[in-house]
């Protein structure tokens, strides 16, 4: 909670930050809204992405920051993982994710005029993952939490539009190099194209050797998809 209180003051350009806890029999969720410019929003001005969805799909990754003198981008990453439920909402676009079925998503509803930015943590009281377990780990994460990422691929897919072409393929492995290894998750991805699936895994890959790519969760034909690549 602490984390995303000290996002809203030192990102959101905000005037005011409110805290809200409600705790029931089941689960305490924790909620930081403050009035600011937006996370998503903010993300894809001073990054230069073409869209803000594409701000989620990069704080999946890790390592995103937009302050680098100052921050090094863990607070999301790590946040989104160690809660039972995980969710921003901003402007018009949510993303969450669910532990229980590790479950990522990204809804967009209209036109919104919700401000800033909401994010809500939710822990179930009897959670595996106690309280002073997330905040040590925000503290001091493991050294191997720097060095490798798991990415959820089904976050490139803006309304379900499948993962075809080089410039997808592009955007799913910017930032790549930041880590030693990276996890590619392909749950909910059901297929991909030819042109993606050899700038992924046979000409990014070749111009990165010592970066370990790790494909999981693969359909059938993803995997044949993959195959066909790195044989190529
Ligand atoms: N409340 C917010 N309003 C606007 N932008 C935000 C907000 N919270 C986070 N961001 C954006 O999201 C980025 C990632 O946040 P995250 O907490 O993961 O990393 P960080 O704060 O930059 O670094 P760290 O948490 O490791 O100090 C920030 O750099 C900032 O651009
Ligand atoms: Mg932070």
């Amino acid at each position: 909670m602490t984390e995303m209180v000290n996002n809203a003051i030192d990102h959101s350009e905000g005037r005011q930050v409110s805290v809200l806890i409600e705790r029931n029999a089941l689960r305490t969720t924790v909620r930081v809204s403050d009035d600011g410019e937006g996370i998503f929003h903010r993300i894809q001005r001073l990054m230069g992405l073409y869209d803000p969805r594409e701000s989620i799909l990069e704080l999946a990754k890790g390592k995103l920051t937009t302050d680098p003198a100052r921050h090094s981008g863990e607070g999301v990453f790590f946040s989104s993982r160690m809660f039972d439920r995980f969710s921003i909402m901003s402007r018009n676009l949510l993303f969450s994710h669910e532990a229980a079925s590790d479950d990522w998503l990204i809804e967009g509803e209209g036109e919104g005029e919700v401000s800033g930015t909401t994010v809500s943590m939710t822990l179930a009281n009897d959670s595996a993952h106690t309280t002073k377990g997330v905040f040590d780990a925000f503290a001091a994460p493991e050294e191997y939490t720097f060095a490798k990422t798991i990415v959820p691929v089904r976050l490139a897919q803006h309304e379900g539009e499948k993962l075809v072409s080089r410039s997808q393929a592009k955007r799913l492995t910017m930032r790549f190099e930041r880590f030693q290894t990276v996890v590619l998750d392909f749950a909910g991805v059901e297929e991909i194209g030819q042109a993606f699936a050899d700038e992924v895994f046979r000409v990014f890959q070749a111009s990165h050797p010592g970066l370990e790519m790790l494909p999981i969760h693969l359909s059938e034909g993803v995997r044949n998809m993959i195959a066909r690549a790195q044989a190529a």
